[in-house]
C-alpha cells in the first residue's frame, strides 16, 4: 500500500461518523454537478453494473441506484465502509484500494469517482487512473470529480473544531493536467464541467468524464 494510504485511512476511519451524519446524501452537491452524474449513467447503458470507488460512507449510491445503477461500493477506510453498509446495506460495500482493485478486468460498465481521487498523490494517480480503466468493460465510462487548483494542502485541521485531529492531505488538479493522464491511458475525455466556487466553497470544482475505447 502507498505510504500515503496509510494516512489516508487513519484520518477517515477518524471521522467517519462525523462524515456519515453531515453528508448523508448529495447536500454539497450543485444540480449542474448532479446533471454531469445523470450524463454519466446515460452513457452506460441497461441497468449497468457501476463501481463507486472511494464509495466513503456509501450517500452517492442510493442516487446510482434510484437512476437505474447497479453499484458497488468500496473504500480504503474499513470505518466508511462499515457506515456504508449500516447506511446503504440495500447496496454492497467493501474495504479495498483503488491501487489495487480486486475485481475482474472489465467487470464494470462505469467506475465512478466521486472525490476519491483527491488524497492521491501525482505519482501514484497514473496508477490509480489505470486500475479503473482496468476494471472498465471496452466502451464504459469513468467520471471523476474534483476540487479545482494546484499543489497539495492539510484539511485535517477543519475536523479539530468536532474533536479530530487528523492529517488529511487534498491534492488539487486542473482538468487540463488530468486529462491527457487519461489520453494516454487511451481514455479520451467525452465530457467535463468546470464551475466556480459557491457559497462557502473555497475552491472551482470539475467532473470528467472520459470512455474506454471499444476496439
Ligand atoms: C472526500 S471522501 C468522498 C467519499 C464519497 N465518494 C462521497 O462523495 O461522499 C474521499 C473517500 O475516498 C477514499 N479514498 C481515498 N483514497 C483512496 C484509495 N486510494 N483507495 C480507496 N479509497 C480511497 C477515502 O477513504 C474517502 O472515503
Amino acid at each position: 500500500m502507498p505510504q500515503g494510504e496509510e494516512l489516508t485511512r487513519a484520518a477517515y476511519d477518524t471521522v467517519a461518523d462525523l462524515y456519515a451524519d453531515t453528508f448523508t446524501a448529495t447536500e454539497p452537491e450543485q444540480p449542474l454537478e448532479l446533471a454531469m452524474v445523470d450524463h454519466f449513467v446515460a452513457l452506460l447503458g441497461h441497468r449497468p453494473r457501476v463501481l463507486d470507488a472511494g464509495c466513503g460512507a456509501g450517500r452517492m449510491l442510493p442516487r446510482l441506484a434510484v437512476r437505474g445503477c447497479r453499484p458497488h461500493g468500496v473504500d480504503l477506510s474499513p470505518e466508511m465502509v462499515r457506515r456504508a453498509l449500516a447506511d446503504h446495506g440495500a447496496y454492497p460495500s467493501t474495504v479495498g484500494s483503488l491501487t489495487d482493485l480486486a475485481f475482474a478486468d472489465d467487470e464494470f460498465d462505469g467506475v465512478f469517482s466521486w472525490y476519491s481521487t483527491i488524497h492521491t498523490p501525482d505519482a501514484d494517480l497514473d496508477r490509480v487512473l489505470a486500475e479503473m480503466a482496468r476494471v472498465l468493460r471496452p466502451g464504459g465510462h469513468l467520471l471523476l470529480a474534483f476540487q479545482i487548483g494546484e499543489g497539495v494542502r492539510d484539511i485535517g485541521p477543519g475536523f479539530a473544531a468536532h474533536g479530530h485531529q487528523v492529517t488529511l492531505l487534498r491534492y488539487h488538479r486542473r482538468v487540463q493536467d488530468v486529462a491527457p493522464r487519461l489520453e494516454r491511458l487511451g481514455m479520451p475525455v467525452v465530457a467535463r464541467l468546470e464551475r466556480g466556487p459557491l457559497g462557502s466553497e473555497p475552491d472551482p470544482q470539475a467532473v470528467v468524464i472520459a470512455r474506454r475505447p471499444t476496439g
